[in-house]
């Protein structure tokens, strides 16, 4: 039931008796604040209203995005005390002379130096603190040092580093957007986004907010008993707590299976380490997570299945509450000769087991949602502010946890700090929504990153088992598969991810004989969800391994290897799918890339090779649906008609506003710069989430036929024109029923190799050649390939995310402990954009965002073997204690 707060007790923020306020400059303005903030970073942002520092990890200091300026050196501002900041001068972007400013806003946007956004501010403060101390004497390799206090999850560093050289060395730049697809322009909002000016979701603020904090389990499978709040609600400034006792409609929401309970009731059972058992809602943060740490909760504990295999064994405890088995979902197909007999026949066989890690997603910016309740009784509506990935999945779920129309709740896109697949589901949407709606006040909840790291989902750790052969020339002849994902507790979409690994089990390569099974296994673990590649990564790191040990075998290199083995169009692949024109992409990789392989081996270097593919879009039978809405309007004045244009898609950082202004431009024939690109949520233009590499091309087939309608109908103003783009010719995995099935509209491929100093075993250089179909925007294509490089190294080198196997939860709780590579540490990265069209896609596109990381790991397998002869079997592959 709503327990609202009775009489308040002591405030174990309040300030002392030393003073209650301290003193400083802030961008040449005295200011006084109020002593009791945590730090200051919470100063600033909470008291002053000064947002461009952003909060990507407070109070740990370790992902750089709240650095300020403190008499003139760059400082994170949530590691420094307030008491230290009393007489001090404080600068912050705001504060930037508007001639400097200019010059970041303007290096940044032209050398394509953002993605998301949320590192930038910081990153530029840096910046400036070397380039006012160096001069033009800053190089990019004297900066990258300095760029070891700062995270950037989206950009790998390399077009950061462009854009700082060129300020510090004095050059211009006039940057545009582009009006035509293939145009290397400026990414939309680059200025107000390098600048911290583009506000993200705990940016906003809105009079009479409240601000809510979730009370997690502390134990990942144990029953709840009893939930005393009172100490809670008595708190400062606290407001009210709510349970699971207050939800009016659904228990549970959930992408594809309706099991993951929005709060764990007295009665029902935790699941995970992420698991919300109460909500506290107060005056401010700091009051509202204070209090949230007194709820008191009585568990009985019970022992969490860690183990995915034990979990499957048949004596195994359920895993997780409200569920009747711990197999999620099992994706299978055989295809062509049978099995056995053409592994038996085969000159050269391998038989290996490979394990992958689990991967936190590290996007910069936590997660944030703010509710703002309009109306009353039953004229009352919802605004929720959300950066998740698909927005009417949200706003169906919460009307379900509310008990109301759905046309009551809105869900408003407010472009995120990065994603890479780990917003899809739900994390604090639902609790905030049910906290604005009984309280009839706009509440904003944000993730403590520790909080982040526990709620959302995570790429899924896979055994991947392999028999693979070949005859004696290395034609590949026959391949099976087992492979077991732990998916952790709630299915998410990790279903989906089995059955994309299962799918992509075999590579971009001709097999006559496949036999593929793949298991997604409910444990106790951190939930495992969408990522950024979704099962592809893993099943291409164990794939390519094995065609490597096949090559070594048969005595050719692993280029060729790949050259007679690798899919053409009109061969079958996979369970069946008959490839189209596309598909020649593979191959046209693979000889871009020959060039470079055969300089490096012939240089002595220890190279290794890896070749990848990767659907874009859903496929598996979904109808797919795009639309988007092209709307002008009057003139002003002199000024011509602005011009919007309206679409679905999540911007996260990958550009989707910029494709959609380009496609725009081009259809329209007008200049960019009188559009306006706009989420619209105020109707159903998108379908589904902003995922799997869908939404360029997805975007741009529906933005060209919203144009076309234009000009058909006069460019009217006032209008809404209209255009859809659908993509419903695909068929489901392992439907015996259908010979050849289209799995996936599209694949985007890429050969990466890997360029490793045999003496040190450094790595020196990567070259990434991705055939993306189109690049509309071939600047920003190349930075989406340079971060999902930088995201590959991590993965095959350092990252991982492990979860204590005695409980369940996470053994690294910090940015700096999940092993990102650092900007010094990233080599070399060559990009190669090659353009093979996919058939039936909108200008060709394939998309580039998913493919971007799938052959790396197995690259760098396939070099540190070349310098010391291990083949390697298991991720992260040079795991360290953190820096
Ligand atoms: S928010 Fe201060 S370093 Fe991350
Ligand atoms: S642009 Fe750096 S984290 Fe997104």
């Amino acid at each position: 039931m709503t327990e609202l707060a009775d009489a308040p007790i002591a405030d174990p923020h309040a300030d002392g008796a030393a003073g209650a306020s301290v003193s400083f400059d802030v961008n040449g303005t005295p200011v006084s604040v109020r002593r009791s903030h945590p730090h200051l970073l919470a100063a600033l942002r909470e008291e002053l209203d000064i947002t461009s520092p952003k909060d990507g990890c407070s109070p740990s200091g370790q992902c750089g995005c709240c650095t300020v300026l403190i008499d003139g050196k760059a400082v994170v501002s949530c590691q420094y005390d307030l008491d230290k900041a009393e007489g001090k001068s404080i600068v912050t972007l705001e504060g930037v002379d508007e001639a400097e400013r200019d010059a970041f806003a303007n290096a940044f946007a032209a050398c394509g130096g953002l993605q998301c956004g949320f590192c930038i501010p910081g990153i530029v403060m840096r910046a400036k603190a070397q380039i006012d101390k160096k001069g033009d004497s800053l190089t990019r390799a004297g900066m990258a040092p300095h760029l070891g206090a700062h995270l950037c999850r989206c950009t790998g560093y390399v077009k950061i580093l462009d854009a700082i050289e060129a300020v510090a060395h004095g050059e211009t730049f006039v940057p545009a957007l582009s009006n035509e697809v293939g145009g290397s322009g400026a990414k939309y909002e680059a200025a107000p986004l390098t600048l911290g000016d583009r506000g993200y979701i705990d940016d906003i603020r809105i009079p009479g907010m409240l601000h809510a904090a979730l009370h997690l389990t502390d134990h990942a499978r144990a029953d709840i008993e009893s939930i005393d709040t009172s100490a809670a609600r008595a708190a400062p400034g606290v407001e009210a707590v709510f349970t699971a006792d207050d939800l009016p409609g659904s228990l549970r929401v959930g992408l594809i299976h309706k099991d993951w309970p929005v709060m764990i009731p007295v009665g029902g059972r935790t699941s995970y380490a992420g698991d919300v058992i109460a909500v506290v809602v107060a005056d401010t943060r700091d009051h509202a997570r204070a209090a949230a740490v007194l709820v008191d909760v009585t568990y009985e504990v019970h022992t969490p299945n860690t183990d995915a295999r034990a979990a499957l064994s048949d004596n195994a405890a359920l895993s997780v509450w409200g569920t009747d088995s711990n197999v999620l979902s099992t994706s299978a197909y055989t295809r062509g000769d049978a099995f056995d007999a053409a592994f038996e026949a085969s000159a050269f066989t391998v038989h290996e087991t490979f394990h992958t890690q689990r991967i936190e997603h590290a996007f910069l910016e936590p997660e944030s949602t703010l509710a703002v309740p309009s109306g009353s009784g039953g004229a009352r509506t919802l605004h929720v502010y959300s950066g998740g990935q698909g927005v009417w999945d949200d706003r169906n779920d919460i009307a379900a946890v509310l008990d109301v129309d759905p046309a009551r709740i809105t869900v408003e896109l407010v472009s995120n700090g990065g994603a890479f697949g780990g917003k899809e589901d739900m994390s604090n949407q639902a609790q905030a929504a049910l906290a604005a709606w009984l309280l009839e006040r706009p509440v904003k909840c944000t993730l403590s990153r520790e909080e982040s790291l526990r709620m959302h989902a995570k790429r899924h750790p896979i055994e991947l088992e392999y028999w693979a052969g070949c005859d004696a020339e290395g034609r590949l002849t026959a391949l099976k598969v087992r492979g077991i994902g732990d998916s952790g507790a709630y299915a998410s979409v990790g279903m989906k991810v089995l059955e994309r690994a299962a799918g992509h089990a075999c590579g971009p390569y001709r097999w006559p004989s496949l036999d593929i099974e793949t298991i997604a296994v409910r444990t106790n673990n951190l939930v495992c969800g969408a990522f950024r590649g979704f099962g592809a990564n893993q099943a291409q790191f164990a794939m390519e391994g094995v065609l490597d040990r096949l090559a070594e075998q048969v005595g050719i290199s692993g280029w060729e290897m790949r050259k007679r083995n690798v899919i053409r169009s009109g061969d079958e692949w996979g369970p069946g799918q008959l490839m189209d024109d596309g598909a020649g992409g593979a191959e046209v990789c693979l000889d871009t890339i020959k060039p470079a392989y055969d300089a490096a081996i012939a240089s002595g270097k220890a190279v290794g090779l890896g070749l990848g593919l990767k659907n874009s879009g859903l496929g598996n039978g979904f109808r797919e649906v795009s639309k988007a809405v092209v709307h002008f309007l009057p003139a002003v004045g002199d000024a011509v008609g602005r011009i919007e244009v309206r679409h679905g898609w999540t911007e996260m950082g990958q550009g989707v506003h910029t494709v959609a202004l380009q496609v725009a431009a081009q259809e329209l024939g007008v200049a960019p710069e009188r559009i306006d690109v706009i989420v619209d949520t105020t109707r159903e233009l998108g379908f589904g989430q902003t995922t799997g590499s869908r939404g360029t091309l997805m975007a741009a087939g529906s933005v060209t036929e919203a144009c076309a309608a234009a000009l058909v109908g006069g460019c009217e103003v006032g209008v809404d024109y209209e255009g859809e783009y659908v993509v419903d010719w695909t068929q489901k995995l392992g439907d015996p029923s259908v010979l050849n099935p289209t799995i996936h509209s599209a694949f985007s491929y890429a050969a990466q190799m890997v360029v490793v100093d045999p003496e040190s075993g450094a790595i020196e250089k990567v070259v990434a050649v991705h055939d993306v179909g189109k690049a509309v925007n071939p600047m920003l294509v190349e930075g989406q390939i340079e971060g999902s490089v930088h995201m590959g190294l991590g993965y095959a080198l350092s990252e991982d995310f492990p979860t204590d196997p005695e409980t369940g939860f996470p053994t690294n709780m910090t940015l700096r402990s999940l092993g990102i590579l650092r900007a010094k540490d990233v080599p070399e990265i060559e990009v190669q954009i090659v353009e093979v069209p996919q058939p039936r896609s909108p200008f060709g596109i394939k998309g580039v965002g998913e493919i971007g990381l799938v052959p790396t790991a197995p690259a760098v397998a396939a070099a540190l073997h070349a310098v010391d002869g291990q083949w390697r079997t298991s991720l992260p592959m040079r795991r360290r204690d953190p820096d």
